[in-house]
């Protein structure tokens, strides 16, 4: 069987967390291999509905879930997420393996990122405030804690002095309180105490998996558009949100037998600061944020709103490999008399692409738009692709052909089985 990436194809905040938990019900494993609690993912099904930032959200199949070592781990959050999960009936017993070699997220590199945002001013990149960017630059500088290091009272002890060293001079630099060795440990310690019946290095079992062909679902964090090399740089997240990021974030080659399934909402959003080309500032851009509820899962900060832009999922799709595409939140497009998709860019008055330019461009670019009559009845919760108005397949069969990418599924509402497979 081949294993399957769900990926997000835009700003992130898709619907992956929906269509992974779709996905999930045929999936033996089922992975989350970056990123941290900047992610938020809304799984709604029998159990109930659950706000997910570190465990998988294919946790309520019978598939075993794995936090791999591409992520990086708040202690206190993995475990209210755990206890959220019991308490919801999930047994999590030999169901969620959590690597060694995941890195830390510590009290001092939350309080970083709030300084390197406040430092910025107006120029602020509009974190999530979880410390991601800190932790992934100790990781790349080696000067990272990881949670096998927890394992070992001694070496914590010592990197914890080396570490608050360094970063004490700057947080009382720019007037916070300082950090202090003893708390920091004794915290730690205490947070790794129930998470230590799940940690074991993941990598045996998947490997294991892969050549049996067993099938394991890839669990994509925020989107394409958020990656730190190819997203709108500085305006993105810090880890690998591409294909390429499995095999460094796992220990797995997928180059073989991959499914790569690009998650698009049927219009676009944004949370933070950056460029957005068919961002809409009008009622339009009211009525998606409020028929959508467009408001973060993490953070509860109000999205930014637009139309589609297939000139984005163009480049995702060439970028990742895409094998098809999953469309969500038709059915938010219900109630619109039109509705525009943005075809490509001009700059100047030239036809340009994505990948021309930075984000300083990417801010003066100009959308093209082809308008496409709406439906005005609705898609919720239907299966069929027969069952969806004729404008409304219209307006998928379009996506297709601008994007040169099939469309596999069309969500039409947050539970799990409100989905249309092609
Ligand atoms: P993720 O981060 O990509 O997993 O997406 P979020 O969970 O942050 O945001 C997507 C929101 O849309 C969640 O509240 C989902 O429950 C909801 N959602 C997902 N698919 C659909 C859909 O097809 N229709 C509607 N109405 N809501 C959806
Ligand atoms: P999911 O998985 C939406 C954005 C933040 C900010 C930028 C950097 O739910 O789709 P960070 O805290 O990562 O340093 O913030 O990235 N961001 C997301 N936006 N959904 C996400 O994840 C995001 N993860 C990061 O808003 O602009
Ligand atoms: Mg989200």
């Amino acid at each position: 069987m081949s294993s399957i990436f769900v990926i997000g194809s835009q700003w992130g905040d898709e619907g992956k967390g929906k269509i992974i938990d779709y996905f999930s019900e045929k999936a033996n494993y089922v992975v989350r291999f970056h990123g941290g609690n900047n992610a938020g993912h809304t799984v709604i099904n029998q159990y109930g509905k659950f706000p997910m930032h570190l465990v998988p959200s294919g946790i309520f199949s019978q598939a075993v879930a794995c936090i791999t070592n591409g992520v990086v781990l708040d202690l206190e959050v993995l475990i209210s997420e755990i206890e959220m999960l019991k308490e919801a009936g999930i047994d999590l017993k030999g169901k969620l393996y959590i690597s060694p070699r995941c890195h830390i997220i510590l009290p001092y590199h939350k309080l970083l990122d709030k300084i390197y945002e406040a430092a910025k001013g107006s120029a602020k990149t509009g974190t999530t405030g979880r410390g991601i960017g800190p932790v992934y630059a100790d990781k790349v500088s080696y000067n990272g804690i990881r949670l096998s290091d927890l394992l070992d009272k001694k070496k914590l002890t010592q990197k914890l002095q080396v570490q608050l060293a360094i970063k004490n001079k700057i947080i009382e630099a720019f007037g916070e309180k300082s950090l202090q060795l003893r708390e920091v440990e004794t915290e730690l310690l205490k947070s790794v105490k129930p998470l230590t019946p799940y940690i074991h290095e993941p990598y045996g079992l998947l490997i294991k998996a892969s050549k049996t062909k067993k099938q394991i679902l890839y669990e994509g964090a925020h989107g394409v558009f958020l990656d730190n090399d190819w997203g709108t740089y500085p305006y993105v997240t810090a880890s690998t949100v591409l294909t390429g990021g499995i095999n460094a974030g796992t220990g797995m080659s997928v180059q073989n037998d991959l499914k790569v399934i690009g998650v698009v909402k049927a219009y676009t959003t944004r949370v933070g600061a950056g460029p957005f080309p068919t961002e809409l500032l009008d009622k339009n851009g009211d009525k998606l944020r409020a028929s959508g509820a467009e408001f973060g899962t993490t953070t509860g900060r109000p999205r930014r709103c637009g139309w589609l832009d297939t000139a984005l999922i163009r480049f995702a799709s060439e970028i990742n490999g895409y094998t098809s595409l999953a469309i969500t939140k038709l059915d938010i497009l219900d109630s619109f008399k039109e509705i525009a998709l943005c075809t490509g860019y001009t700059y100047k008055g030239k036809k340009v692409q994505y990948y021309d330019g930075d984000a300083e461009f990417l801010a003066q670019v100009k959308p093209v738009y082809k308008t496409m009559k709406g439906w005005l009845s609705s898609t919720k919760g239907l299966t069929t692709f027969a069952q969806l108005p004729k404008p409304a397949q219209t307006y998928i069969k379009e996506i297709e052909k601008l994007t040169g990418i099939k469309v596999s599924h069309i969500s039409t509402g947050p539970e799990r089985h409100a989905i249309i497979e092609r």
